[in-house]
This record gives C-alpha cells, structure tokens and sequence, in this order.
C-alpha cells in the first residue's frame, strides 16, 4: 500500500477516501509544518498531498527522500512549488484546475461588487446605528454600462466575463495569446496591457503569478488606467506592487480596490487595510464546500492516476 503525507486537514469525506485507498498521514492538527518537519514526514512516503501554504522550494525538494514520487497540490496555482526542482528529481507535480473555476469566478464578482458598492465602509457605518440615509449617502460606482478588463482569460478570467455580461459590462481582456471567437464570446482582445488598462474603468485579475506578471500592476502600468479605475485581484497577490498600488488610491488615481489574495499571507499591507475604500477578503476564492470537496478528490485521483499510469493529466511540471 503506498504511504502519502497530506499536510494539511481536508474536509472529513475526503480524509476518509484517502485513508481507504493509502497508508495516510493525516496533519490533526491542521498546523502548517515547518520545512523541516515536511522533511522528516515524508520519510517512506510515495507522495505528498501539498496546500499552497507549504513552500515547497529548490532545497525542500533537494531534501526529500528518494521515495517521493508526486506531489500533488491541493490547488489550481502552484506558485508554492519550485517545478524545476521537482522535474530535476523526477517528481511529477500536479493541480486542481477546473473545479474551483465557479467559486473563484463567484469570488472574483463578490470583489467587483464589493468595491465599486463601497461595502467596506457600509458594513463598518451600518454597525454605528447612527447613520442615516440621504440621496448621496456611500454613492459608488454602477457596474452597469462599465468597461470590465481581465487580465488573464484562461477558465477563471472567462467565467468572470460571463458573470459580467450578466451585470451589463462590457467585457476587454488580455491573454498571452488570443482566443477563438467562441471563447472570445464578443470580448475585445488587447495585445498589449497597456491598451487593455487604458479602457478599463474595471480590471480583474485573474492570471497566473509567473516571472512575466510579478508586479505587472506597479508605478508606471497604473498610469494607464482610466481616473478612478477599480482594481480586483482573486489571482495570486504577486501580480501587484502595493507601494505604487497604495499611492494610486491616495491620490485617487484608484477609486477602489477588491483583494482576496496578497503578497506574503497572512499579513496585509497596511496601506491597504487602513483605506477606507479597499475591500479585503482572506483568501477565499475557491472556499465553498463543494469546490472544496472537488478540488481534494481531484488532488486524491491525481495520485491515483499517477501511480496507475506513470503519468496525470493535471501535470504541471
Ligand atoms: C487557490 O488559490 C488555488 O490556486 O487553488
């Protein structure tokens, strides 16, 4: 029976279809493990089923014990593994795309909506029970009519265009290359990011964080945008440089910002967390129960696919 440390708790059903399959370790207390402790777990393991917690780097990699075979991240970015490495040792890494695409999509509307409404500082007012309504009481902005840009249009970045169109935005993106027409589905395509901020009155983050997007919003892309642009990110918190992103919502260049994700989580810069106008969520793009469940089954048949074949469709590496 082969042995397989998963790092972190998983919700109960899929810790029990796990158990049933391999020789599992199961982390009880749910505790992230140091890098060490990831070393000394995985003694006489076959596989490692990662969350993207767990920084799995170049000297983690180095480290393992010839046993391990696959690691298999319970997610659809990988950024938290170094793929080189695992290749370097003949490791087969991979993800969970698909499955969380509707709630991260859900997510990422939850994040438009959130801050073009200004719901931050509607939650924090409606709790005073002082405030009363009048005609220009937390006026925000209309999706309706509005320009929604995405930056990246892979499954995630289309299902939020979808969910746009519905709301009467007028759907711009860029992607590494264009789409069909019939994923296009009447969105306008802007080669360059430059053209694609200068009409977005809204952008949606919704690339992966590789070392072509790190700080692809920074100082000089932000002065692309249209004044009083609305920014979201349910990608990964690598894609934005927060001093400059700071300093554009000072000086309004920034209406609003919506984040689920940030560079160095747990921690938020504090720019962010002290302006009325930016609305935080802790990392909740793919947090329902069901995408859970799904996203877990599908990081458990990775494995077993692996170890079926000798290979996984969800390789990445
Ligand atoms: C979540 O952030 C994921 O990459 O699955």
């Amino acid at each position: 029976m082969k042995k397989i440390l998963i790092t972190r708790r998983l919700l109960k059903s899929n810790e029990e279809r796990a158990s049933k399959i391999w020789n599992v370790k199961l982390n009880a207390t749910d505790e992230v493990y140091s890098q060490g402790e990831l070393i000394k777990l995985s003694k006489n393991c076959d596989g490692i089923l990662t969350s993207i917690v767990d920084k799995i780097d170049k000297k983690l990699i180095e480290s393992l014990p010839a046993s391990v075979k696959i690691i298999s991240n319970f997610a659809v970015g990988f950024g938290n593994i170094d793929l080189d490495a695992a290749k370097n040792r003949n490791i087969v890494v991979t993800n969970t795309p698909d499955v969380l695409t509707d709630a991260t999509a859900e997510i990422a509307m939850l994040l438009i909506l959130g801050a073009a409404r200004r719901a931050n500082e509607g939650i924090q007012i409606s709790k005073t029970q002082t405030w009363q309504w009048s005609a220009d009481f937390l006026i925000g902005k209309q999706l309706s009519g509005s320009r929604l840009g995405i930056l990246g249009m892979g499954r995630i970045g289309r299902a939020v265009a979808k969910r746009a169109k519905s709301f009467g935005m007028e759907i711009h993106y860029h992607n590494r290359s264009r789409l069909n027409k019939e994923l296009e589905s009447g969105a306008t395509y802007h080669d360059n990011i430059k053209d694609l901020f200068s009409v977005s009155d809204f952008l949606s983050i919704n690339c992966p964080a590789t070392e072509k997007t790190k700080n692809i919003i920074n100082k000089d892309s932000l002065k692309f945008f249209p004044n009083g642009a609305i920014i979201t990110n349910s990608a990964r918190g690598d894609m934005i440089e927060d001093n400059a992103m700071v300093e554009a919502l000072k000086i309004k260049k920034i209406y609003a910002l919506g984040l689920d994700v940030y560079k160095g989580e747990p921690k938020i810069s504090s720019g962010y967390l002290n302006h009325p106008k930016v609305f935080v969520l802790p990392h909740l793009g793919s947090a329902t129960k069901k995408t859970r469940t799904d996203m877990a089954d599908l990081a458990i048949n990775n494995i077993e696919e692996f170890f079926k074949t000798g290979t996984c469709v969800n390789k990445v590496n």
